[in-house]
């Protein structure tokens, strides 16, 4: 790998010409940061031994709230298996491609063992909050484990997907209950004929406010807003047109179609009641 142009990462992560002035010289971290893109093209090989080891330490290498450590992962590589979960989740080919698919789990489970241990109640584990901590703690998880894979040489792709058909991938990874999929992330040595090229985000003065809300300015913050999001319009249009992607809309068009409507969710908009079922009362 050639040696890290931060600044130069930097604008090609917000896919413009913007002069970020970059304090001290970036790391390796910082570039394996920068250089994220999702990879859903893989060899059909093997992962090198212990990469599932040190993807996982470096996936519970990462905070966790109060070290309740409320999450765990299942590594699938058995191709049957790991077949029948990529049909539960979008049935997404890259996962049958995908040596190794890791499926992300909030997991109360673990500490309701903990509570009755100790003759405890565990009534903390009845409320929304326990469940939103177990999906923070797994995102974060997930997103080291993400980096260290990329780290590796090794390519990534996240699947939300995981919760398209909730219920039969618990059956399917037999877990208990108060433990659910909240993602999976498929991971391979990419395919080199397949290279893939950063994708630019929201200008960084649409998502970083400095101090208040669009800067105090609340009365223009919709204009300030709309700018924002024509001019990324503007960028990722230029990116999908590099990419040689004819015909998708508009990122303000294309996201909006995303939300419009329940089927929109592919099957997640039952989440709540699944939760529910699966001994996560939301209270
Ligand atoms: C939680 C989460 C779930 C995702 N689920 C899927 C998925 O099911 N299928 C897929 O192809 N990509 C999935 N992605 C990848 C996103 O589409 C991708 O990150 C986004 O388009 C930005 O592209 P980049 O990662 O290459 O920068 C997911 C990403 C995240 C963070």
């Amino acid at each position: 790998m050639a040696d890290a142009d931060i600044p130069s990462l930097i604008r090609a992560r917000y896919g413009t010409a913007a002069d970020f002035k970059v304090a001290g010289a970036g790391d390796s971290t910082l570039e394996t940061l920068l250089r994220h893109r999702s990879v859903r093209h893989f060899l059909p090989k093997k992962l090198p031994p212990g990469s599932l080891e040190v993807i996982v330490a470096a996936a519970q290498s990462a905070a966790t709230s109060s070290n309740l450590q409320t999450w765990s992962v299942l590594a699938l590589e058995d191709t049957e298996h790991k077949n029948k979960a990529a049909t539960l989740c979008g049935d997404q080919d890259f996962i049958r491609q995908a040596p190794l698919f890791l499926i992300f789990c909030a997991d109360l489970d673990r500490l309701t063992k903990v509570s009755a241990q100790h003759g405890l109640r565990g009534k903390g584990l009845e409320f929304t909050e326990m469940f939103l901590m177990a999906s923070l703690d797994a995102g974060l998880a997930g997103q080291n484990a993400t980096i260290a894979a990329e780290a590796l040489g090794l390519g990534a792709c996240y699947v939300g997907a995981a919760r398209n058909r909730p219920q039969e991938l618990a059956e399917l990874l037999k877990l208990p209950p108060r433990v659910i999929a909240v993602f999976g992330l498929a991971i391979g040595i990419p395919d080199p004929t397949k290279t893939t090229t950063v994708k630019p985000r929201l200008p960084q003065r649409e998502v970083l406010h400095k101090e208040t809300w669009y800067a105090g300015a609340s009365e223009d913050g919709p204009e300030i807003q709309k700018e924002n999001l024509a001019e990324y319009d503007v960028t990722l249009a230029s990116f999908n047109a590099g990419e040689r992607r004819e015909g998708v809309p508009a990122w303000t068009q294309r996201s909006a179609r995303r939300i419009e409507t329940v089927e929109s969710l592919h099957g997640r908009h039952v989440l709540k009641e699944v939760l529910r079922e699966k001994g996560f009362n939301l209270r």
